[in-house]
């Protein structure tokens, strides 16, 4: 008997919605439905699918199973697909971080016109009406949640706002990605179908052909996504797909350049550091000036040696030494990991290949470079064999024709090619070469 009023309060709790946004009546744009939502789903699986393979191939590119390179300790199994970054073409991270950070901007009005396209579906009443949609509206929590965290911990993390970050940027980035991913897979295999179904009831063409005046609302679906109770349009779906066509490509126009450089270079005003050169002789963006780095005149000046640890004794040499050795040049680019990058800069000094030699391991399978700056995570970087080999890296004394300037990472920084910004280590002071 008590199982049976139990079962009738729930009903009862059940047919009556509070009122609001629990009511199907609250929802009633007549452009809201299945075909509207399945394009700007469309979107986004080949966006985010794009944003996952880049943000992976960046992860990769930082050779994170390198001592001192580790930026997410304590990955485990994720970093089963690591493998070794390579340094063909010299452009792959200014591509890989370009398209990252571009899409995920542009991407944006997208995912939150597929938020307002699905918005009744998050106040769906009663809220838990059996286990499985109980596992459903977890899996959609970690959908929207991990989509928005995403979105969120990238934009902060480009326009340096790091304060907001309750922890390191990469391991918060890279552990939400794996779960966002995760609810993402899953929310795919379950909606594909209908996505496609949805697809198919409605012609692109014919939806771009059709002004305000005569939209009519989607047949009524079982899924409660068209409203029951529509309002006239003030909007067609070809006006909804404009607009945030429109804000994507505002928001391409004002980043893009900082990657791409040439005129839109000018335009990309939401780029802290991509759409100024900057002043000196080197005439190129320097993100971090050697006073940020807490980097003094003392350290780079008269007595600065840079240190060659290998096999036998360590070897040092002053500036003028390493200017006497063989210099060769190389036409590289410095590419962020926050996305910008400048054109190629015309670096000259010593291969790392002969250093390697200098310090008596030719063969080295890795070397691990210290700057003279302290206290940051970036101030040691670890190149694998091929990066050394590759005959484009170097020990940089010279960039554009002058000597690098100080926050250019004077005396001496590493430029290789395909490598992370922050890996062409600046203000270099030791480099150990290590046999395995
Ligand atoms: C950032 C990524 C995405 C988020 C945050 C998101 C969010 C949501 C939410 C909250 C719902 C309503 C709950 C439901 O019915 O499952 C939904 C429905 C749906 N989504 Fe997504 N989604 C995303 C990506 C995608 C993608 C890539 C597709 C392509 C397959 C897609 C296709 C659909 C479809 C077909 C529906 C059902 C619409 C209906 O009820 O007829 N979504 N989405």
């Amino acid at each position: 008997m008590l199982r049976g009023a139990l079962g009738q309060g729930w009903r009862t709790v059940a047919d009556s919605p509070p009122p609001g946004p629990f009511r199907r009546g609250f929802w009633r744009s007549p452009i809201r439905g299945p075909w509207l939502t399945a394009v700007l789903g469309s979107v986004l699986l080949v966006g985010i699918t794009i944003l996952f393979v880049t943000g992976l191939a960046s992860y990769a590119a930082y050779n994170p199973d390198l001592r001192s390179n580790d930026m997410t300790p304590g990955k485990g199994l994720l970093g089963f697909y690591l493998f070794d970054w390579p340094t063909e073409p010299y452009w792959l991270y200014r591509l890989n971080q370009g398209v990252h950070v571009t899409l995920g901007i542009v991407l944006v009005p997208v995912l939150l016109a597929k938020l307002w396209s699905v918005i009744p579906k998050l106040f769906d009443w009663p809220p838990v009406r059996s286990l499985a949609q109980l596992v459903e509206r977890v899996s959609l929590l970690l959908l929207v949640g991990g989509a928005i965290f995403e979105f969120a911990t990238g934009i902060v993390n480009i326009q340096y706002w790091y304060q907001p970050l309750p922890g390191s940027f990469y391991s918060l980035h890279f552990y939400g990605a794996w779960v966002f991913i995760g609810a993402f897979v899953v929310h795919v295999g379950i909606r594909f179908p209908r996505m496609v179904r949805a697809l198919r009831s409605r012609s692109l063409r014919d939806e771009l052909r059709t002004g305000t005046a005569a939209t009519r609302p989607e047949p009524l679906d079982e899924h409660g996504l068209v409203a029951a109770d529509p309002a006239p349009p003030t909007m067609s779906r070809r006006g909804a797909l404009g607009l945030v066509g429109a804000g994507s490509l505002t928001l391409f126009v004002a980043t893009a350049g900082q990657s791409l450089g040439g005129p839109l270079r000018r335009t990309a005003l939401l780029a802290p550091r991509g759409q100024i050169l900057g002043s000196g002789p080197n005439g190129f963006q320097v993100n971090k000036t050697a006073f940020a780095a807490g980097v003094t005149a003392a350290q780079t000046g008269q007595s600065w040696r840079l240190e060659l640890v290998g096999a036998g004794a360590p070897v040092a040499f002053d500036r003028d030494e390493l200017l006497a050795m063989p210099q060769h040049s190389a036409q590289l680019p410095i590419a962020c990991v926050e996305g910008w990058s400048t054109s190629n800069q015309l670096w000259s000094g010593v291969r790392l290949a002969d250093l390697a030699r200098l310090a008596g391991r030719p063969d080295a399978a890795s070397v691990l470079i210290e700057s003279v700056q302290r206290g940051s995570a970036f101030a040691n970087a670890s190149m694998r064999r091929n990066q050394i080999l590759d005959s484009r890296s170097l020990l940089a004394l010279r960039v554009n024709g002058a000597d690098l300037s100080l926050d250019h990472g004077f005396p001496a920084r590493v430029i290789v090619p395909a490598a992370p910004g922050v890996h062409n280590t600046k203000w270099v002071a030791r480099m150990t070469f290590v046999e395995a």
